[in-house]
């Protein structure tokens, strides 16, 4: 049917006189026909309770309920269901509230659950046999996120680790597995963790990771394996860590090609994951998922400061607008990728990015007074959602504690090291110096990674997300994601760069 313009006037005349045709939304009636979902949220408000924030508020829900019913919008809805008794403090499943009405961190369980695998694991987790540095990694990174002493681990993490190393270089996941840029990866943040770092063969890693670097530029994930942007950010983080040269070794494959440097065409193979949508892919013309980006960006804050190398390399205002729709909403967590369920995972993977980003948008302009890129007043993404959904959907309640995906998900090491960092990330604010040097005169290392700083949430910060001292997380180093202090203490071990002289040898 055409609209008339006299159609047109009529309604909005109509609309204009009749006062009756602009009604309020019920508060509690006909809930199931706004969203599909049911509200649960009512009592609060009749019971003048805590105040839900604005995108909890019945009305907004629906606004952009889809009801074109899919696979996918079902699983979207059933998800929303799960979460909303949880989100509006209708279910709190018997945590402590805190004053504001959220429920506490559960610090203790959290890291009882995290200490246990250290212990020692059942049968059962032979299956996870190549994935054993990353269960190293989860645990006392996530146990140092909540301040707790990990010390204790050194030794054994040592001997543990020492078989997984090859002679080639790099580690493996289980003994005589090849060597991996995942598992090196995790190994390395592990000992970095513990203070363990003497176990490493740097001269060997440096050699090995000659080897999975390609002449286009990129890294493969180990000998004869993918080549994808895990790889570059894994290689990289170890380079960068552990002070290896940056020229290439002279074994290097890849010098046939004409590269010299582990840095070469790298930013420009980065630019090539970058897809239509904005987002980022493993490799080129593969499918974005938010995880990538967070090793798209974490690579290029290593190859030098965020406000030149990110612009530089990527297309930042596509790559924010992607990143923004993976907030998902009634959650407030993220989604790995379009269309897809809230994980707490990508608390970090995603909630990781954002750090990282204010940096590159807000760049040296603001930083003048102090010599800081302030992500303060930065309005990029909703971090009251994401540790509201943290706090209440994705602890696990009772005496074992851990965190999980979503309610109906099991905890596990790599949800709860990866929610602990995605609450630092919001609860925290993380800042770029931009004018601290970017590489070292002597040894040639690219310290840009090194020229973070962190800032504890202040009272006005944990009044604005509902949250107590108890409840904040420590701080966490956004682009290597192990707490500064190890950080810091990787610098100044490594800080004369070269390799030790083996007694014996010329
Ligand atoms: C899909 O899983 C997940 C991916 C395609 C990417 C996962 C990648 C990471 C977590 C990054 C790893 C980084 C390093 C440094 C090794 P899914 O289909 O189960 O999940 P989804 O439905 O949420 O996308
Ligand atoms: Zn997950």
């Amino acid at each position: 049917m055409a609209i008339t313009d006299s159609a047109a006037d009529d309604t909005l005349d109509e609309l204009l006189r009749n006062k009756a045709r602009i009604i309020e939304l019920p508060d509690d009636n006909n809930e199931d026909e706004v969203t599909g979902v049911p509200f649960p949220g009512n009592h609060l408000r009749k019971n003048g309770i805590h105040h839900l924030p604005q995108w909890l508020q019945q009305t907004t829900i629906g606004l952009f309920h889809d009801d074109y019913n899919t696979v996918s919008s079902e699983a979207l809805d059933k998800t929303a269901a799960e979460c909303l008794p949880h989100l509006t403090g209708q279910d709190n499943q018997g945590i402590p509230l805190n004053r504001h009405g959220l429920p506490h961190l559960q610090r203790k369980q959290h890291a009882s659950f995290l200490h246990t695998p250290l212990k020692g694991l059942p049968a059962p987790y032979a299956a996870m046999d190549a994935s054993r540095p990353w269960l190293f990694y989860w645990c006392t990174a996530g146990l140092s996120f909540l301040r707790e002493d990990v010390s204790m681990y050194r030794e054994r993490l040592m001997e543990t680790v020492r078989p997984l190393q090859n002679k080639i270089g790099g580690f493996g996941g289980g003994h005589g597995q090849l060597s991996h840029c995942a598992c090196t990866y995790a190994t390395l943040l592990a000992l970095a963790t513990v203070g363990g770092l003497d176990v490493i063969d740097r001269e060997a890693m440096w050699h090995w990771l000659g080897t999975v670097k390609q002449a286009d530029g990129g890294f493969r994930m180990a000998i004869g394996a993918e080549e994808d942007i895990r790889g570059a950010y894994c290689a990289m983080t170890a380079i960068t860590l552990l002070n290896l040269p940056l020229e290439l070794p002279p074994d290097s494959p890849t010098r046939e090609a004409g590269l010299t440097h582990f840095t070469d065409r790298l930013g420009e193979w980065i630019s090539t994951c970058q897809s239509y949508e904005g987002g980022i892919s493993s490799a080129p013309n593969h499918e974005v998922h938010g995880a990538y980006a967070f090793c798209a960006l974490a690579c290029l804050c290593i190859l030098g400061p965020p406000h030149i190398t990110i612009p530089k390399y990527l297309d930042v205002d596509r790559l924010i607008r992607c990143l923004t729709t993976l907030q998902t909403n009634p959650e407030g967590g993220f989604a790995g990728r379009t269309n897809k369920l809230v994980d707490a995972c990508y608390s970090h993977w995603v909630g990781g990015c954002w750090a990282l980003l204010e940096a590159a948008v807000v760049g040296p302009h603001e930083a003048k007074q102090n010599g800081s890129v302030s992500s303060a007043e930065s309005r990029l993404w909703n971090r009251e959602a994401l540790v509201r959904y943290l706090l209440t959907c994705c602890q696990q309640p009772g005496p074992k504690g851990g965190m999980r995906d979503k309610p109906s998900a099991r905890p596990d090491g790599y949800h709860t090291c990866y929610s602990l960092s995605g609450l630092s990330a919001a609860q925290n604010q993380y800042t770029y110096n931009t004018t601290a040097s970017t590489t070292d005169r002597e040894t040639g290392r690219l310290l840009s990674a090194f020229n973070w700083k962190g800032e504890r949430a202040s009272e006005g910060d944990m009044k604005g997300l509902s949250v107590e001292r108890n409840d904040v997380v420590e701080l966490v180093h956004p682009v290597f994601v192990i707490r500064f202090e190890a950080v810091e203490e990787a610098r100044r071990k490594f800080a004369r760069g070269g390799f030790p002289v083996v007694e014996g040898t010329d």
